[in-house]
């Protein structure tokens, strides 16, 4: 299911590019955020509870908490709810803190 309307940005769609998700090419669209695409995508779950290692998924989807932290081009802490999709990015899962690759 793709997210329609945000509730502080607006998705303007573009045309269909490629990422990387877990090493796995996905498609998403340019114009609308990663964690967005992911979610049009299938994937729920976006990282790993710091100290409990639970699934973590979109929580507040306006940049406020740390529900949808990723490892984005080797960057962790990226909140994906918030940040735009690229042509060719490597997204990852992030467990725990994260580290600078
Ligand atoms: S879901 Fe809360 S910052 Fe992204």
């Amino acid at each position: 299911m793709r997210i329609e309307n945000h509730p502080i940005l607006e998705f303007k769609r573009k045309k269909i590019i490629k990422f990387t998700f877990n090493g796995q090419e996905v498609e998403g669209y340019e114009g609308e955020t990663i964690a967005a695409a992911l979610h049009a995508a299938g994937v729920k779950v976006l990282g790993k509870s710091l100290f409990s290692n639970r699934p973590r998924g979109f929580f507040c989807a306006i940049g406020n908490c740390s529900s949808c932290f990723m490892v984005v081009n080797g960057v962790p802490n990226i909140k994906t709810c918030v940040t735009d999709l690229k042509e060719g990015m490597i997204v990852e899962t992030q467990e725990g803190k994260g580290v600078i690759k």
